[in-house]
């Protein structure tokens, strides 16, 4: 189970990350996708990077999602859009799924590290996955500048600089070979829409039990992202190459 606040505040989201469609569609030609590709997508969200995948490259997606509400919105989002040939959405905790080894072409791990422990344990959960020759794609915040002002509240993430980021991977074996990363525009997308899905759905859900939790969650974010993140958080979408 994930905090109800992200299911109200990105309901709204087409991607749950600061990325775009387009930067989205560089990943796969990065990825060197085509109609035989097989790719997996761990925590698959909404469906969002599944989806531009599949309809530009018409590879096949099979992604993993831990919450329900997410999981029904890909499935629905599939089938409005024709793809549901092309990619699948199975609803479970994806540290648990036993997976066949070199069975994919690409893995990727947009925004959700934290399933398998951090950076450097999805890495090496996921490297196992894909064929030699094949990529492993997560999409990770990094630290854009340091020190960090002493009163960033989120100053402990378990997050490096861009440089130690890449360094995770090539310690783990794969060299980095693309890097795809986020414009502030990508941020205040991302950021906001959360801003507008909270305040329409406090205005309409005044009585919920979790009205209050959820304001607090959203002013918090909110004005750290006005004061720090924006500043010094960066995120991008990091491929790594599994060597022949
Ligand atoms: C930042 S969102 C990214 C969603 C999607 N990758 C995208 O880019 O649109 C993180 C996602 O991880 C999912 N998640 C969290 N823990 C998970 C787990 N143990 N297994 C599978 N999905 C998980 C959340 O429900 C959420 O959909």
């Amino acid at each position: 189970m994930i905090p109800r606040y992200y299911v109200v505040a990105e309901r709204d989201h087409e991607i749950q990350n600061p990325t775009s469609e387009q930067k989205l569609l560089l990943l796969g030609e990065r990825l060197e996708l085509g109609p035989s590709s097989r790719v997996l997508d761990i925590a698959s969200g909404r469906g969002g990077p599944a989806l531009a995948l599949a309809r530009a490259f018409e590879c096949s997606v099979e992604g993993v999602e831990i919450e329900p509400a997410f999981q029904t919105a890909a499935l629905e989002r599939a089938a409005a859009r024709g793809l549901s040939h092309l990619v699948s959405f199975r609803l479970g905790d994806a540290s648990r799924e036993e997976l066949v080894p070199e069975s994919y072409d690409a893995a990727l791990c947009l925004g959700a590290s934290f399933v398998f422990g951090g950076l450097a344990d999805t890495v090496d959960a996921l490297a196992p996955l894909v064929r030699p020759g094949g990529y492993v794609a997560v999409g990770e915040p990094y630290w854009r500048r340091l020190p960090l002002p002493e009163d960033y509240e989120d100053r402990d993430d378990p997050f490096t600089t861009l440089e130690g980021t890449v360094l995770v991977f090539e310690t783990a074996g794969l060299p980095v070979v693309s890097l795809i990363a986020s414009s502030e525009d990508d941020w205040d997308r991302y950021e906001t829409l959360h801003w507008r899905a909270v305040e329409r759905w406090l205005a309409g859900n005044r009585g919920d039990p979790d009205a209050d939790e959820i304001r607090s969650r959203h002013e918090r974010w909110k004005w750290n992202y006005l004061r720090h993140q924006r500043d010094c958080l960066g995120w991008a979408i990091f491929v790594g190459w599994k060597r022949p």
